[in-house]
């Protein structure tokens, strides 16, 4: 089946994520691209998507006559070049008045912009999972209809609700917590995730919500504690089956990574092993079937590191990923996944400064995908220290 896929804010990670667990992956747009997959992919797992749409096998019009009794809501999201807010709403308001004198009663959501904003597609409910409710995607004369849509409410609670926070570590968004481990590839159910710079645990808590195991480690005690604290909130908060058919839920069932189906969980699925450690000498224990992090990213920083700071900061955190590399290197199979984020630093220039690490790490035994020799950089407007996202695998 063919899926059309509306990417977020940083379309080159969006669309590695998606290069990653599916197949004939093809860029249509700046911010769409297309992919086939065998079951449906689940956009709660997605942390790269806004939208999730399949083809419109019929005209539009065919299509809403056809849906069950009732008041329908419909919204029209135009993604066409040259695209108008007054173009997308003017077909959505044609659509309502063939309807209506069909006998339907319609509502239209109302374009403020050509595509339909994510928060106004999930707050009208047009998310997919409402019968009558109902966004259409319009991109070159293609018709699409939206199956499922991201919810930032629930990464918003994800990320704020958390019992332990602490903002000098650092506090990566759930949804690249959910793209690094997607860039590790499709895992089987169960699969345990390490996390050795784990911090207050969103990589860990993000794994568990996808079926996985989680194992961390990090240097810092308070750190594993705050994750340990951070776990128990979510198995109480989200994780639990009192929430019924909760999102969270039914991602814990999925059948395989980016699906939710009704195959049970294999016995390891939901596994949590926490252990103080340092990344550059630790022994963890097997078995290790992806590693997903962000390594140490150096001292926060408020403006672009003057030349001798850069240099310092470069080479602390340069000693502690490579260390880490190294040991691990060793201690994993052949196959394994290891996908890591370290610090790039915004020059006066508004370009970022990268480490280039690539040649070094190759040396330790990994395969460095293409990916990371252009870079693929996370980064708000005016961050000073970016996440440099590197794939890699062991040879
Ligand atoms: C950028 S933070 C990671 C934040 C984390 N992703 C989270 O969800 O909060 C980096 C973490 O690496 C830890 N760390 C620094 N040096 C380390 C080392 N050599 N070995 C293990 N952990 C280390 C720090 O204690 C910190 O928790």
């Amino acid at each position: 089946m063919r899926y059309l896929a509306i990417l977020g804010r940083q379309p080159d990670i969006s669309l590695a994520e998606l290069s990653a667990l599916f197949s004939r992956v093809s860029l249509v747009s700046n911010n769409m691209a297309t992919f086939s997959s065998d079951t449906e992919p689940s956009i709660a797992r997605l942390g790269g998507t806004l939208k999730l749409a399949v083809p419109l096998s019929e005209a539009p019009l065919d299509y809403l006559i056809s849906l069950p009794e009732g008041k329908i809501t419909l919204g029209v999201s135009d993604y066409s070049p040259h695209a108008s807010a007054r173009k997308a709403q003017g077909e959505a308001l044609k659509l309502k008045k063939i309807l209506t004198r069909h006998g339907r009663s319609v509502r239209v959501v109302e374009n403020k912009t050509a595509a339909i904003s994510t928060a106004t597609s999930l707050h009208n409910g047009l998310s997919g999972s409402k019968t009558n409710k109902i966004e259409l995607i319009l991109n070159n004369k293609e018709w699409w209809r939206v199956i499922g849509v991201q919810d930032i409410d629930a990464y918003a609670r994800r990320d704020q609700a958390r019992p332990a926070r602490d903002a000098k570590v650092g506090m990566l968004p759930p949804k690249l917590a959910q793209i690094l481990i997607n860039l590790c590839g499709p895992l089987p159910e169960g699969s345990r995730i390490l996390d050795p710079f784990c911090g207050t645990g969103v990589v860990l808590q993000e794994a568990l919500l996808m079926g996985y195991s989680a194992y961390g480690t990090d240097l810092n005690p308070r750190m594993i504690d705050y994750t340990r604290k951070n776990l128990e909130w979510l198995r109480e908060n989200e994780l639990s089956p009192s929430r019924g058919h909760s999102e969270a839920t039914a991602e814990k069932q999925g059948a395989s990574p980016v699906t939710t189906g009704a195959s049970d969980p294999s016995p390891r699925s939901g596994s949590i092993h926490l252990s103080e450690g340092d990344a550059t000498n630790f022994s963890w224990e097997e078995p290790i079937d992806a590693v997903a992090c962000e390594c140490y990213l150096g001292q926060p920083m408020s403006q672009p590191p003057v030349e001798i700071k850069l240099k310092s900061e470069k080479q602390e955190c340069s000693s502690i990923i490579l260390g880490f590399l190294k040991n691990l290197s060793s201690q994993i199979k052949s196959g394994t996944p290891v996908v890591v984020a370290i610090p790039a630093w915004l020059r006066p220039d508004g370009s970022y400064h990268r480490m280039n690490l690539v040649d070094e790490i190759k040396d330790m035994g990994y395969n460095v995908t293409s990916n990371s020799r252009r870079g693929l950089l996370y980064y708000r407007e005016g961050q000073i220290v970016a996440r440099d996202i590197i794939i890699l695998r062991k040879k």
